[in-house]
């Protein structure tokens, strides 16, 4: 696999670096979003008369801008130096790929303006109205065709694990999208009932599984690898854990469904599946870790591979978490609260954010040709979010036992919300390390494309 500096052409980059740029600029505005939402749960009446800014709009524009403008982009950016890399060839086309970003970018602002002005489908994950599905649709089959244009035509016959990946990635959610959306009812966005929840769990666990967590693995399985001068431990486990992937996640959405009257032979299929997940989970991290044993140091020397294989550790964590938590006797305490949004934060940030930063830092020398432009800034951000993942994971799951209990003893909600109160302010507290975070990322990855001496250090 190569992977130094030595063939640089800016020219053979423009896209890689768009869309790290597009990730860079989100997650500072995601996180501001946020802050407003958590400010809201500490002080329902701050900032009430802000239309626009209400909680009920700005809690999915956080949660759009961060999926769709910080965490897949940044992993897209990685995809599109490595597929080419792997590939042996220039990617297909920068023109199409630099549309791509465009048109990535106008759909997640005109998303979040349309959500600020009240204009929602109102399902979760699936807020976005008609016309900007339209773009994101749009800008999945540019991605798509210009990433199977470069693998077609590939000098190198061997498709590594990553590029099966990367792929997988793009047509699954580009389908899976228009399904969960109801892009054939453009008016509503929607079927009846039901059969609307389900296919929409379906969509919105596909957005973690088929989208955020491939992208992930494509981008871990080219920079671990690389980092610790390891070959990849197996190729046999990594197709395994693909193809195991592709089997079994794409049938658990209807464990978000558990505690509604969705027909019991789904239910028994989600949660059979979402623990028989523990397979296609075990198989990578093996994999991976045994890729990197006995070469933490050089992990560690590489900014890049260190947020990678931070984030590998918290997708075992929120992995084995998952599985636990679609057993519905675990759900009939986690379910409805807090708890829900710590792991919500373990998966989105702690593992695919943490990859995608990682992948970000590590392709980002390699496309400027010069080094980063602070290495210590990098090394801050990774330790802010490092702590804020954390601090999240411990106050929310706490918050979320106190209300799940709550919720058994059948104590009145009025009761529980002064219980939670603090874990509420100590969030926001918390949330204010990533908030910094993302600003200096925003500075430290601005520097290194636009205005960049040559690295400060390193
Ligand atoms: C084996 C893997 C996993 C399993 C079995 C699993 C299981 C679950 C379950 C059962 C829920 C619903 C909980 C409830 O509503 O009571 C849930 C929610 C969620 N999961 Fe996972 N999870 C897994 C991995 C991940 C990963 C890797 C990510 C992120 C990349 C993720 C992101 C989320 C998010 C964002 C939610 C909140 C959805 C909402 O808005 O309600 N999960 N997960
Ligand atoms: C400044 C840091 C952050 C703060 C203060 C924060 C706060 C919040 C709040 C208040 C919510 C709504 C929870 C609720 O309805 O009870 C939320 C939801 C969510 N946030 Fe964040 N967040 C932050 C950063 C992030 C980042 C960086 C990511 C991903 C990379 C992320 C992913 C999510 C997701 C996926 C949800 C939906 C959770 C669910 O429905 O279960 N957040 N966040």
């Amino acid at each position: 696999m190569e992977a130094s500096t030595e063939h640089f052409k800016p020219e053979s980059y423009k896209t890689a670096r768009a869309f790290c740029l597009t990730s860079a600029v989100w997650f500072p505005l995601a996180t501001s979003m946020a802050m407003l939402a958590a400010g809201y749960l500490i002080a329902p009446d701050f900032m009430a008369n802000v239309g626009f800014l209400v909680f009920s709009r700005i809690r999915p524009m956080h949660v759009n801008a961060v999926l769709f403008g910080f965490v897949t982009p940044a992993l897209l950016g990685a995809a599109f130096y490595l597929v080419p890399k792997l590939c042996r060839t220039e990617l297909y086309s920068q023109k199409l790929g630099l549309w791509s970003v465009v048109i990535w970018n106008v759909a997640v602002a005109a998303g979040l303006l349309g959500i600020s002005m009240g204009h929602t489908q109102g399902r979760e994950y699936a807020e976005l109205i008609w016309p900007v599905d339209m773009l994101v649709v749009i800008a999945f089959v540019l991605v798509f065709i210009n990433l199977i244009m470069t693998v077609r035509k590939r000098k190198e016959p061997i498709l590594y694990v990553s590029i099966w990946y990367a792929l997988g990635a793009v047509v699954l959610t580009g389908a899976t999208y228009c399904i969960g959306n109801v892009i054939w009812k453009p008016n509503v966005g929607a079927l009846l009932g039901i059969p609307d929840a389900i296919i929409l769990w379906f969509y919105g666990h596909n957005v973690f599984g088929l989208l955020l967590t491939p992208l992930s693995l494509a981008v871990a399985y080219y920079v671990i690898p690389i980092a610790t001068r390891n070959p990849i431990y197996s190729h046999t486990l990594s197709l395994v854990g693909f193809w195991g992937l592709l089997v079994v996640y794409t049938h658990i959405g209807t464990h978000h469904l558990l505690q509604v009257p969705v027909p019991t032979w789904l239910k028994v299929i989600a949660i059979v599946d979402s623990v028989g997940m523990v397979i296609p989970v075990m198989v990578f991290l093996i994999n991976i870790w045994y890729t990197a044993r006995g070469k933490l140091g050089e992990i560690h020397a590489d900014i890049g591979a260190k947020f990678v294989f931070t984030g590998t550790i918290f997708y075992f964590f929120v992995s084995i978490q998952g599985s636990m938590m679609s057993l519905p006797d675990v759900q009939r305490i986690t379910h409805f609260n807090n708890w829900v949004v710590g792991h919500a934060h373990v998966g989105v940030l702690g593992f695919a954010g943490m990859v995608a930063l990682g992948g970000l830092y590590f392709i980002l020398p390699r496309i400027t040709g010069k080094p980063l432009y602070s290495r210590f800034l990098a090394d801050l951000q990774y330790w802010l979010i490092l702590l804020g993942v954390i601090g999240f994971t411990v106050v929310l799951t706490i918050a979320g036992l106190i209300q799940g209990n709550a919720w058994m003893n059948g104590e009145t909600i009025y009761r529980v919300l002064p219980e939670i109160h603090i874990y509420y302010v100590l969030r926001a507290a918390i949330g204010m390390l990533i908030m910094l975070s993302a600003y200096l990322g925003f500075y430290n990855v601005f520097r290194t494309l636009f205005f960049n001496p040559g690295g400060r250090s390193r």
